[in-house]
């Protein structure tokens, strides 16, 4: 039996020149539609995704030969993985791959937000030469939620600028945080202590709106915030009624609740001065994409050997 595998986001060819020795049919349709891809997934036994396809239950329900999911990158957040479960169906991913690239747009977003350098540079190209002030992030608070790969690598350039650096957690990270020169912290005591704030977890039961009305009001004024890891974490309704009300300095993000956003309260947020949006990138270099493909190349070829297909 030829395996088929179908890849639905744009992915590095380094792991379809990796997939191409053994007995597969790939098929690469990197901007397939929702109705096209619902259409095709039944005659598939492998279906290769990044961020932008859902692999929801009635696609799961459609792909009737479907054995694995290959997440190609970090986050599963897009994939049914109960529904994926029940069905027996694999879900493999790539942990790990993305750290250093997420981790430094981060730091890009935060120098962007401090100097406001979207609207700098957008008058310095229009010929507006004006000296528009920021803040200065040495000697500032950090507080980092989600102490991980990618939180961790934030804290040591934090570091590096001159930051404090505040660490919060749900699992124990108190040893991991004091070593590397961090404060381990509870979220109620990071709140009002931080001058920005920056997210770095993925979403869950416990982790959906860790920022919400009454955390944006134990926020100090002027807060930034930073977000590269998911939008569902913070409320968006929320945050917007607080930057309205002049709370928030900036919002940089790159990551959006519908991406690209939908609701009338999303293009709000996204065109108000204070925020800065980039379209989902953090992954999106030539290192990262690199590895992530080697990864779920061999992830793949490791659990379609465990099943026998190939
Ligand atoms: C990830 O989870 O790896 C990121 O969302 C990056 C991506 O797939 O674009």
């Amino acid at each position: 039996m030829q395996v088929k595998i179908l890849i639905t986001d744009p992915i590095s060819e380094i792991l379809i020149n990796k997939l191409t020795k053994y007995n597969i049919k790939i098929d690469y349709r990197p901007d397939i539609s929702k109705e096209e891809l619902q259409k095709i997934i039944y005659d598939y036994d492998v279906i290769v995704v990044r961020s932008r396809t859902r692999v929801d239950k009635e696609l799961i329900e459609k792909g009737k030969k479907l054995k694995v999911i290959a997440r190609a990158g970090i986050g599963v957040d897009n994939i049914d993985t109960e529904e994926a479960e029940k069905r027996n169906i694999r879900v493999v991913y790539a942990p790990g791959t993305s750290t250093d690239s997420a981790a430094e747009l981060t730091i890009g977003l935060m120098i962007a937000a401090a100097r406001n350098l979207y609207n700098a540079i957008n008058l310095a190209k229009t010929g507006v030469f004006k000296k528009i002030e920021g803040v200065e992030l040495a000697g500032k608070t950090i507080g980092i939620i989600g102490f991980g790969r990618i939180g961790s690598k934030v804290a040591t350039v934090a570091n590096a600028l001159g930051m404090k650096v505040l660490a919060y957690d749900i699992l124990d990270i108190k040893e991991r945080a004091l070593k590397m020169g961090a404060e381990p912290c509870t979220l109620d005591d990071m709140l009002p202590r931080a001058d920005i704030i920056t997210l770095h977890v993925t979403v869950g039961k416990e982790t959906k709106y860790i920022l919400d009305r009454e955390q944006f009001e134990k926020m100090k004024n002027n807060v930034i915030i930073v977000n590269t890891s998911r939008a569902a974490v913070v409320n968006g309704k929320i945050l917007l009624e607080f930057i309205r009300k002049g709370k928030i300095f900036a919002y940089a993000t790159d990551v959006f609740w519908n991406e690209p956003p939908k609701e009338e309260w999303e293009y709000e947020l996204l065109r108000h001065e204070r925020v800065i949006v980039t379209p989902h990138i953090g992954a999106q270099t030539k290192e990262a994409q690199d590895r992530v493909a080697e990864v779920t190349a061999q992830n793949l070829i490791n659990v379609m050997k465990e099943m026998r297909l190939i």
